[in-house]
């Protein structure tokens, strides 16, 4: 039987960096499941859909093909109807577009029925919102990973910086608080902690504390 990992938790509190790491060490595939959303998010972009418009974005669904593999070093790709978007999906315009376009039923249908498939051949460490909540209740660690508004915000804006972009740290606050709040207050698999998940609050880890608690963690499931 394949192993699972959920870490679930808000935007920017490192889930990706970390579930990539704590799966290099155990083998096991990274399954980024914001990247899916992403590309869907991506599509409307480029099909002018208005993103507010459930009916419009749902009507548009079966046009939407959206795969997943795996570069030499591991890496995860996603495609949009064969095309790879790995690079592009990665701006904060696509994430706010995967923010609302992931409220919509249909939308979850499609993308948590390729995750579960993901799951079923092979162990997985999955990261998002709703893995432990709706993805893989079963998963044998469930994980919610956060940190504090300002120490996310603050990150952010490292990231931003270190590719040469300002920004203002009370901007980037209020779209991580927003975001939150978007995420956690939809009708359909909002994001939240399940009552056995082990929080990990990493405002005050570095990445490789983090990355060793979770391994604990895991292995001690
Ligand atoms: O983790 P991320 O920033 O790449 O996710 C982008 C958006 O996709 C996020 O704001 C909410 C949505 N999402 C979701 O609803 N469920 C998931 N499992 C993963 C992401």
């Amino acid at each position: 039987m394949p192993y699972s990992i959920a870490i679930d938790g808000p935007a920017g509190a490192g889930k990706s960096t970390i579930a990539k790491a704590v799966a290099r060490e155990l083998g096991y595939v990274y399954i980024d499941t914001g990247a899916m959303y992403r590309a869907v998010g991506l599509f409307c972009i480029h099909n002018q859909i208005p993103l507010h418009d459930e009916k419009s974005v749902v009507s548009h669904i079966n046009e939407i093909d959206i795969s997943i593999s795996y570069d030499d070093d591991g890496v995860q790709q996603v495609f949009l109807n064969g095309e790879n978007v790995s690079s592009m999906i990665r701006t904060l315009e696509v994430g706010e577009a995967a923010s609302s376009v992931s409220q919509y039923q249909p939308v979850r249908d499609k993308l948590v029925d390729l995750q579960r498939k993901l799951a079923s051949k092979t162990s997985v460490v999955m990261d998002g919102r709703d893995i432990a909540s709706k993805v893989l209740p079963n998963a044998d660690t469930k994980i919610y990973l956060t940190a504090s508004v300002e120490e996310r915000a603050r990150r952010r804006a490292n990231e931003l910086k270190e590719k040469g972009e300002s920004c203002d740290l009370k901007a980037v606050e209020k779209e991580i608080a927003d975001r939150d709040y978007r995420d956690m207050h939809r009708e359909n698999s909002p994001l939240t902690k399940v009552p056995e998940a082990i929080l990990v609050d990493s405002s005050d880890l570095s990445i490789d504390e983090t990355i060793d608690k979770i391994l604990e963690l895991a292995m001690n499931r």
